[in-house]
């Protein structure tokens, strides 16, 4: 027995729903927390897996933490923190963990991590980490299973990305919030959870100031203090939640949606024939959905572009649409390993150079068993169950619970069948089928 998500068809997901805390704001956010030392307040804490995986981690290093999880509120007491250490257990389980590479280098002048085995140098390099945190006068060597980072002091530096990279970005910046100097990363993600993240070191007392069109510079401070903040809302939720109403015919309404993050996206919905309306100040989203929505190419690209995390649901929403649409990931090499997935559900798409999916549009897809192997993936399996006839199988159910707050509750809020259970399946899922992402 193993836990599915077991959903069936269903028409017009109708309501009105509200949004999380983003995951990816989150995340690096409590690891900012390593950065100060005192008790630390965030609200509006989504309750995912992969929020408690990074509490786990956070008490290995000695934090203190409370979460209550009903009203969403997580205390961070980062004074007692003592360790530098991520053990091998919690850094296989999420690749986000590396993101405290960056505090502990500020705080104890050492990191020690894992590595999550062949995914460090093979599909998800963190070569732009370690390269760059090498230029500020770190040295790495590795010891057994781990990866020791050492500096006897911080330099501050003119930094360049090749890639806009978040993850890279949003631990340069934490190590060198800290750092004497002048630092400068050049060619920065702006993605609305790195400006989240700036927000809260600005709260700490950090001095960042954003130079156009993508540079971050950090004028380094002796300390930072505890603060209290609410975490920005999931934008990659929303276009979710409005795409389960777009692919079966619905109409919904989110409050706490920012439109202003989601611009392209709402744009290629409205491209489709959605209705969209947008309340006062961009806050707020309504989607009514077209009868025979047509189908639309896109490329994923980093913030303001299409993100590459809705690029699998909106995939979904293209199988039914009428046309042909292309759709090419530019953001990761490998992540249209969901395609095989929905061709068993009868859609047709062929694989181009591995990051291109070419997508004819089909009138209905079947119910089936299928494979999950990353949490977006996880998020848009469950949309094409929705609009499948019959009933479809979804295994792989942690990439769904690592990256949302009860998704299957909301949708069944707003009228899905859907449901989260234990059930007798045919086969396991083969390790290199999943991405942790
Ligand atoms: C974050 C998000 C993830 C999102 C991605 C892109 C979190 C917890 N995760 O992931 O949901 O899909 O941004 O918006 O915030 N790369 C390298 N070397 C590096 C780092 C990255 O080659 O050192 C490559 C990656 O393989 C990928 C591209 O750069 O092809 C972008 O990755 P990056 O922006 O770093 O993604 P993450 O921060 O891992």
């Amino acid at each position: 027995m193993q836990e599915c998500i077991i959903v069936e068809q269903t028409h017009n997901i109708e309501g009105e729903i509200s949004l999380s805390g983003a995951k990816n704001a989150v995340l690096v956010i409590m690891a900012s927390t390593l950065l100060n030392s005192g008790k630390n307040t965030l609200r509006n804490v989504p309750n995912s897996e992969d929020v408690l995986c990074m509490i786990n981690l956070l008490e290995e290093l000695g934090a203190q933490v409370n979460f209550d999880q009903l009203n969403k509120v997580l205390e961070i007491d980062t004074s007692t923190v003592i360790n530098y250490k991520v053990s091998p257990n919690i850094m296989k389980k999420m690749r986000a963990s590396v993101l405290v590479m960056g505090p502990l280098l500020a705080r104890f002048s050492k990191t020690e991590i894992s590595l999550p085995g062949g995914c460090v140098l093979g599909k998800r390099p963190i070569n732009y980490h370690l390269d760059n945190f090498k230029k500020v006068g770190v040295t790495f060597e590795q010891s057994g299973d781990y990866l020791v980072g050492s500096t006897n002091k911080l330099l501050a530096k003119r930094l360049a990305l090749e890639y806009p990279s978040v993850g890279a970005t949003e631990n340069l910046m934490m190590s060198a919030v800290l750092t004497q100097g002048k630092t400068t990363i050049v060619n920065a993600a702006l993605e609305p959870e790195v400006l989240d993240l700036i927000e809260v070191l600005k709260r700490m007392g950090a001095k960042i100031s954003i130079l156009p069109p993508a540079t971050i510079e950090i004028e380094g401070v002796n300390t930072l203090n505890a603060v209290e903040h609410s975490i920005l809302c999931d934008r990659l939720e929303a276009g979710s939640l409005l795409l389960a109403a777009a692919i079966t015919g619905g109409n919904i309404h989110i409050p706490n949606a920012s439109a202003n993050l989601l611009d392209v996206f709402l744009m290629k919905l409205e491209e489709m024939g959605h209705s969209i309306l947008i309340g006062q100040n961009g806050q707020s989203i309504r989607l009514m959905a077209c009868k025979s929505p047509k189908a639309v190419s896109f490329k994923t690209a980093p913030y303001p572009g299409f993100p590459t995390d809705l690029q699998a649901p909106m995939l979904v929403a293209q199988t039914l649409a009428e046309g042909v649409s292309e759709i090419e990931e530019t953001v990761f090499e490998n992540r249209l390993i969901h395609i095989f997935e929905l061709q068993k559900m009868g859609a047709k798409i062929i694989l181009e150079n591995n990051n291109k999916a070419i997508i004819t549009g089909v009138k209905e897809l079947v119910g089936t068993e299928v494979v999950a192997s990353d949490i977006r993936a996880s998020c848009a399996l469950v949309l094409a169950g929705l609009a499948a006839n019959g009933k479809t199988i979804v295994k792989g159910v942690h990439h769904f619970k690592r990256g949302y707050d009860a998704l299957d509750q909301k949708l069944r809020s707003l009228g899905a069948q859907i449901k989260i259970e234990k059930q007798d399946i045919l086969q396991d899922i083969p390790k290199e089928k999943t991405l942790e992402i």
